[in-house]
């Protein structure tokens, strides 16, 4: 894992706008990962200002909420549309996310495993992280080998989220989310985590124990994570000195 601690949200979010730009300029059709929440809102506008060309480029969103009509402005689909595709040349039929009013759920997460298969397998997968660890919205005790599938949300996820629907019984109980052996599956993970409530979550993630509990701490077995973090979410961490010195120490061609 490559963890990157930045002074400020701005300064991570730009770190990571920019390995993104340049997997899209090395790569024009390449197959992105994305994620929703307040977390990624900073990058996806940063990667509206630079102007990248999205034509060729391939999406598939981490996670939707079931039985919330696709209009609906909490739903992942207006999300998606509002804060990043429709200000960029992205093409309608590349854009994948799951349909969270589809009759068949089980026949729906099977076929978005397969479309991801069919498009190539993603390049490079934008993650947050819940502040019980979990990534997409799989859950502590998720399966590490689990595929796309339906998902409860825990009670403290439904708490955390009910900041966007205005009270928590507005918020749905039930998900469709890659799962983490999809998630694993990506050629690249980055993660961004930003304040000081995410600080516990990264310091079990990175530096814990592997353990469903956490699922994000499933990345210490990717061979490619890069992690940005402002200074607030690596609060906790124990080495924090040493990844900030490896930073700043990097090779040249190794820097973004
Ligand atoms: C939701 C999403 C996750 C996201 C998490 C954190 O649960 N499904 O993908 O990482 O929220 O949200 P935020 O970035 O708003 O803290």
């Amino acid at each position: 894992m490559e963890i990157i601690i930045q002074p400020t949200q701005q300064a991570a979010t730009e770190v990571a706008a920019r390995i993104i730009a340049r997997l899209l300029r090395d790569k024009p059709n390449a197959v992105l990962g994305l994620a929703t929440g307040s977390t990624p809102l900073s990058l996806y506008q940063t990667l509206i200002s630079m102007n990248l060309d999205w034509s060729r480029v391939t999406t598939f969103n981490l996670d939707e909420y079931i039985g919330l009509p696709r209009e609906h402005p909490q739903s992942y689909h207006s999300f998606m549309w509002e804060n990043l595709f429709q200000h960029v040349n992205i093409a309608k039929e590349n854009v994948h996310i799951p349909d969270g009013n589809a009759a068949d759920i089980p026949k729906t997460c099977q076929e978005y495993e397969d479309q991801i298969r069919a498009a190539g397998g993603i390049d490079l997968q934008v993650l947050g992280i819940g502040t019980d660890g979990h990534i997409g919205f799989n859950e502590p005790t998720s399966s590490l080998a689990s595929r796309t599938r339906i998902k409860t949300l825990t009670q403290q996820t439904c708490k955390d989220n009910a900041r966007f629907f205005g009270s928590e019984k507005d918020v749905p109980h039930h998900v469709i989310t890659m799962g983490i052996g999809t998630i694993m599956e990506a050629r690249q993970n980055l993660l961004l985590a930003f304040g000081p409530n995410k600080a516990r979550a990264i310091a079990e993630a990175v530096e814990g124990p592997i353990t469903s509990l956490n699922p994000a701490s499933v990345l210490q077995m990717h061979p490619t994570v890069k992690v940005c973090l402002d200074e607030p979410a690596a609060g906790e961490l124990k080495r924090a000195d040493y990844y900030r010195w490896v930073y700043e120490s990097k090779p040249a061609w190794q820097t973004f």
